[in-house]
């Protein structure tokens, strides 16, 4: 197929924001109540309702949803985290912040995400939990880590940055989680709001201290303590922090909820022409999804490259020249200078992860790409491997 080279740069990512979002954050600009207040609250509730929760807490990112939930499970200094390398750096940072300590299980060289079978033997006196993530959107063999958890008494935060949607087993992440569940608002997310994360939990006393340490540690409902009828009166109950969410990020929040059933559709969509348009290109292998898998949520389209003809990091910047953006998830967190650093020299096996990264490439998907736009995606994908 000839090139026909795109005027306009196709972003790796865009959000998916309509007058209705708009509307919905002037009418609380105009509120008066920009801090969290109702809508915070009222957000907090249907996200619980949607995904089946019984709790849900408000934050200002998944960041902080994954520091609070080992907060609140006790988890500190002198324990250890099992957790694994193929994620962005706030599944790991979050551990290093309680004072514990990383450690890293190789993945699953089919999904991407922690490979359950390997979590075992990395399991000490020292670990007290496990943070898996639902890599790309795809679900992490949840029912075999918790028997792992439940057999060594470990708590799981899962990391559901990329989840929101995904169905493990026919059943919604978040719905009646065992654990805690930490999701993303941000930006780049399947629900945007620009910053933002929701942490979901069924226990009641890790929902009640995740509410008192987001905002400072401060008693329960201060945030209302400007209101008429509300107290100045507040305590600090432990030395807290400022991760809540507000209203404005509510505001779009709710709208973006409203809206997930036709955005998630629209990557389904988009998924759909990738898969099939790329399906025989032999250099490439399509993301595998295990059959425990029932809903990806397609917040991420992971390509791997097979071939020695050209070079991953040749392959984007062809990509780039035909004004393809497109993007790399993850470097591995143990390759960063900091985890380096920390490491000491020590030498990690983690052979499944560092190929991962070494041949995976993240191809633009989001809700408003056009047919158009993915279709020429596909056939430049073509003419580059075809080219080499
Ligand atoms: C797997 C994963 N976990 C956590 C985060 C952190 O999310 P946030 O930016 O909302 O703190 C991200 C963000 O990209 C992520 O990809």
């Amino acid at each position: 197929m000839q090139t026909m080279i795109r005027k306009g740069y196709l972003p790796y990512c865009l959000p998916d924001i309509t007058e209705e979002e708009i509307n919905e954050v002037v009418d609380t600009l105009k509120s008066g109540w920009l801090a969290k207040g109702p809508k915070t609250i009222e957000f907090e509730k249907q996200f619980a309702d949607y995904v089946g929760a019984k709790y849900a807490v408000g934050m200002n990112s998944a960041t902080a949803a994954l520091h609070i939930a080992l907060c609140a499970a006790g988890v500190g200094p002198g324990d250890e985290v099992i957790t694994t390398s193929m994620t962005f750096a706030a599944s790991v940072n979050t551990i290093v912040h309680t004072g514990a300590t990383p450690v890293f299980v190789d993945i699953d060289s089919n999904t991407g995400c922690i490979d359950p079978e390997q979590i075992e033997a990395k399991i000490t006196s020292k670990t007290k939990a496990i943070v898996p993530v639902h890599y790309a959107g795809q679900a992490c063999d949840l029912d075999r880590i918790y028997e792992i958890a439940d057999k060594y008494n470990l708590f799981v935060s899962e990391d559901a940055a990329h989840a929101i949607f995904t169905q493990y087993k026919g059943r919604m992440i978040g719905c009646k989680p065992k654990g805690t569940v930490s999701y993303s608002f941000y930006a780049t997310k399947n629900l945007a709001t620009g910053e933002g994360g929701m942490l979901v939990t069924d226990d009641e006393e890790i929902a009640n201290k995740a509410r008192i340490l987001v905002t400072h540690g401060m008693s329960r409902n201060a945030w209302n303590r400007y209101a008429k009828g509300g107290s100045w009166m507040y305590d600090i109950e432990e030395p807290g922090y400022k991760y809540n969410m507000f209203d404005l990020q509510a505001a779009l929040g709710m709208v973006q909820l409203n809206r997930l059933q036709e955005m998630q559709s629209r990557r389904e969509t988009l998924a759909k022409i990738y898969t099939s348009g790329l399906k025989d290109v032999k250099a490439i292998t399509l993301p595998s999804i295990p059959e425990f898998t029932t809903t990806h949520s397609w917040h991420l389209f992971v390509i791997t490259l097979n071939t020695n003809l050209i070079s991953r990091n040749d392959f984007i910047d062809k990509l780039n020249d035909r004004n393809i953006g497109t993007s790399v998830h993850f470097i591995p967190v143990h390759q960063m200078t900091a985890y380096k650093r920390m490491l000491g020299g020590q030498i990690l096996e983690l052979p499944n992860t560092e190929k991962w990264f070494e041949n995976i490439v993240s191809l633009p998907l989001y809700p408003t790409m056009t047919d158009e736009d993915v279709n020429y995606v596909v056939n430049e994908v073509k003419n580059i491997l075809e080219g080499v």
